[in-house]
């Protein structure tokens, strides 16, 4: 099986730093006169192929998504992904923070704090995903013909990160584009907190291997917390699974349709995806860990929460 393609970046071509998000990133220019963001992995961590396999699960399930590429700074050999800006000339991104203070002046917009933001809450972020028009051209998606919202989309987000284990939509993490007139639903970008890539292979292996129920991957699932809050009172943020049940309420229709294509990614090609990794990003332990938790993600979605 061919491995991934790695893009190599040249740190001489380095344009502008994003001072948004928490990964060190630059733009640059590429040879085919495209702004493109090379997003550099923080430490020890599998962010490259937890972005990179979340953007060829997006592509399986036809969810508007930014494209990501494994890369490598060539100067520093240092591991990362590109990806093209979603927002070319004339177009430019609003995130959630400004699109919920539009709507909302008490919004914390400018509290510089993305995590722990009790307003972040379904309703708010529904009531601005409702006022968008759903993505645009090369983003658009046939979810349900011409009567698909943008609010449909947004759905499909929240059970990829349900699916993915992703903690990190918060309200940098989602937005629109704009062509200062209409507003459309940005694609989903910045998946890379997702399946556990951060955990060392040691701890990979023990929870593959346990008899012990609370350290099984079962177990270890139903810990993901999303960025969602039910309301502004609540103390903790919704599970990532909350979060779902809570957004698939506004639309059973969009709910069938995305769990249809969810059903649709067989294990087979889940296991496909991660052999394609290059193994200097992954180990073996890595992709079985990965892909169990996906599987028990998807029966979770598909069959409902028990065990
Ligand atoms: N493809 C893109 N097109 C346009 N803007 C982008 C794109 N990717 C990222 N950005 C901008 O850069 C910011 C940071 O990027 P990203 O969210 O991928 O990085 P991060 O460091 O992983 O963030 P976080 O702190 O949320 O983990 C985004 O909030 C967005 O404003
Ligand atoms: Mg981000």
């Amino acid at each position: 099986m061919t491995p991934f393609d790695i893009i190599k970046v040249s740190s001489l071509r380095r344009e502008k730093l994003e001072q948004l998000g928490t990964k060190s990133k630059y733009w640059f220019t590429d040879d085919d006169n495209r702004q493109m963001l090379f997003k550099a992995v923080k430490g020890d961590t599998g962010e490259d192929w937890s972005e990179k396999i979340a953007c060829e699960l997006c592509r399986l399930l036809d969810l508007p998504h930014v494209h990501y590429e494994l890369a490598v700074e060539t100067e520093e050999d240092k591991r990362g992904v590109v990806c093209q800006t979603c927002a070319p000339p004339p177009m430019s991104l609003v995130l959630g923070n400004q699109l919920l203070f539009a709507l909302d002046a008490n919004y914390p917009r400018d509290h510089g704090r993305k995590y722990k933001v009790h307003q972040h809450t379904v309703e708010a972020v529904r009531d601005v995903v409702r006022t968008l028009k759903p993505p645009p051209t090369p983003y658009a998606t046939d979810i349900s013909g011409t009567k698909c919202t943008a609010l449909d989309v947004f759905l499909g987000y929240v059970m990829l990160d349900a699916w993915i284990g992703n903690q990190d939509r918060h309200h940098e993490n989602w937005g629109a584009l704009t062509d200062g007139e209409n507003l459309y639903l940005a694609p989903t970008f910045d998946h890379a907190a997702g399946m556990a890539r951060n955990l060392m292979d040691e701890e990979r292996q023990e929870r593959l291997t346990t008899r012990d129920g609370k350290r099984q991957i079962a177990y270890f699932a139903r810990r993901a917390r999303s960025a969602f809050y039910k309301d502004d009172v609540s103390k903790k943020p919704m599970s990532t699974f909350d979060a779902w049940h809570a957004f698939s309420q506004f639309s059973s229709e969009a709910t069938m349709i995305w769990l249809r294509r969810l059903s649709g990614v067989s294990e087979a090609s889940v296991r496909q995806l991660l052999e394609t990794v290059p193994n200097d990003r992954i180990s073996d332990v890595g992709r079985e860990f990965t892909l169990r938790l996906l599987m028990e993600n998807r029966r979770r979605l598909l069959e409902g929460d028990a065990p």
